[in-house]
């Protein structure tokens, strides 16, 4: 359902985005050529290497890190997005900025507003929006992210089309580090959909430096792109 702060929102900020441009992208063919899609990762590093393939796909992520306060500072209690197949645009300058341009709406529509809805604007097809953080016994102590398109868009109905990762590789955004939270890179534990996904080109995600004890959870919106191989 669109609520009235979606539409007064569109009218107030999306319109004249919209309209200066032509709606940002539109994907009709779903098998694009991806060798265009490449990561660009800082040099002089060894945590985040790309395998020497063409990604799968590419996917905008749009949603929010969750936070509790645990002592003085932010502990990551979770994570849950939108995904959007941006495979298509890989080749364009808009492959390029998708994350800032989306995150220029997605930072300030009310949180009313569902991060699918800011798909929309994008124009890519929506894969899915399940984004839960588990405790996998390979993650340890740790916990795992678990991408499953199992339900909607290409991969509907087909029950292998997920993948847990855990983290096996992680750097400083090469941006703003203190906002964009960190690049990473994880390998499949479990699902067929992938074997490495790389979290790159964040926008936003990281909480304050600190909090007060007792404090309540924060979401903070962020947006970035997933390489899937
Ligand atoms: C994150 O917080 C939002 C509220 O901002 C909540 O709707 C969502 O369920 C939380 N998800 C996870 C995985 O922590
Ligand atoms: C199901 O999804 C997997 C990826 O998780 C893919 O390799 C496989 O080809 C898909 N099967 C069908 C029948 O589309
Ligand atoms: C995109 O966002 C990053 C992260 O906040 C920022 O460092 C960069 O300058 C932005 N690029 C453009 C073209 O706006």
């Amino acid at each position: 359902m669109i609520s009235f702060q979606l539409i007064a929102f569109i009218f107030a900020f999306v319109a004249p985005l919209v309209s200066a441009e032509p709606p940002l992208f539109v994907c009709k063919d779903e098998s694009c050529d991806t060798s265009k899609a490449v990561m660009d990762l800082p040099p002089s590093q060894t945590a985040l290497v790309a395998p020497a393939i063409a990604p799968l796909f590419v996917l905008l992520g749009v949603g929010v890190q969750n936070y509790t306060c645990s002592g003085t500072t932010f502990a990551s209690i979770g994570a849950v997005a939108s995904f959007f197949d941006i495979s298509c645009l890989a080749g364009t300058s808009k492959f390029d900025t998708i994350q800032n341009t989306t995150f220029k709406v997605w930072g300030r529509v009310p949180s009313s507003v569902p991060s699918t809805a800011i798909g929309a604007l994008v124009g890519a097809p929506y894969l899915d929006g399940v984004f839960p953080l588990l405790r996998h016994p390979s993650s340890g102590t740790s916990i795992s992210p678990k991408w499953d398109f199992t339900s909607t868009g290409k991969f509907a109905g087909n029950s292998t089309a997920f993948v847990i990762g855990v983290k096996v590789g992680d750097i400083l955004a090469s941006t703003n580090p203190a906002a964009d939270i960190d690049w990473l890179r994880l390998a499949r534990v479990e699902g067929d959909l992938a074997s490495h996904v790389f979290r790159v080109d964040t926008v936003g995600g990281q909480p304050p430096t600190s909090c007060v004890s007792g404090s309540p959870p924060i979401s903070v919106k962020y947006t970035s792109k997933y390489y899937l191989f």
